[in-house]
């Protein structure tokens, strides 16, 4: 099908968009495979920073990552997502970022991301943007805490400057249920 899934499209849109030997975050490692996805992208010479709230989703993702043998590109950090830029040198820029929102899927739905953090996380990533970098946001906003994520990304996302960021929103608008869409930030 021509129409990839939401998460699929955006990892297609950080392909494009990512190199080899490049910086880039995974912001919610969750089980890990965005961050494996990554790691592949960048390979052994580039950087992967994890941020997850969540010891456990670490543990399980270090040893998904010993297994395909990607520790090296990695840095797993157990540590919000708002505190981003402080696990970055100050002149540092990145090629991309991933957050896929919400909460771990059979996990403990209280440990979902929040709208005031998300919206500080997601700008912090946005203004860490080497030209023609992307920061890619799957929002779930079929649950109480992703409905408040919802209508904060996209009242920030629509007020970039058009000169400098492209903003894209991707979304199934006949699906039942409030399904997950895809907000991209490209800066040019
Ligand atoms: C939908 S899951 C991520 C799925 C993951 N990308 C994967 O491939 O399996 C969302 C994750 O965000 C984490 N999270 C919640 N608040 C966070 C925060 N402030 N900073 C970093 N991670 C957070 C949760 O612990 C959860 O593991």
């Amino acid at each position: 099908m021509a129409l990839n899934s939401v998460l699929t499209y955006a990892h297609a849109l950080l392909k494009q968009a990512v190199g080899p030997g490049e910086t880039v975050v995974d912001a919610t490692v969750g089980n890990g495979h965005d961050t494996i996805f990554l790691a592949t992208l960048v390979g052994p010479s580039g950087r992967v920073l994890g941020f997850d709230i969540q010891k456990e989703a670490l543990k399980a993702t270090e040893t998904q990552l010993v297994l395909t043998g990607q520790t090296r590109q990695v840095t797993l950090i157990n540590d919000g997502h708002e505190h981003l830029k402080n696990h970055l040198t100050a002149d540092q820029q990145i090629g991309g970022a991933i957050f896929n929102l919400g909460y771990l899927p059979g996990g403990d739905k209280q440990l979902t991301t929040q709208s005031k953090t998300t919206l500080e996380a997601v700008k912090q990533a946005i203004n860490l943007l080497r030209r023609g970098g992307l920061v890619v946001v799957v929002v779930y906003p079929g649950h109480p805490a992703g409905r408040l994520e919802q209508d904060a990304l996209l009242t920030a996302v629509k007020a970039l400057d058009q000169q400098t960021y492209n903003v894209l929103q991707y979304a199934f608008i006949n699906q039942i249920h409030e399904p997950p869409f895809l907000l991209a930030v490209e800066r040019k």
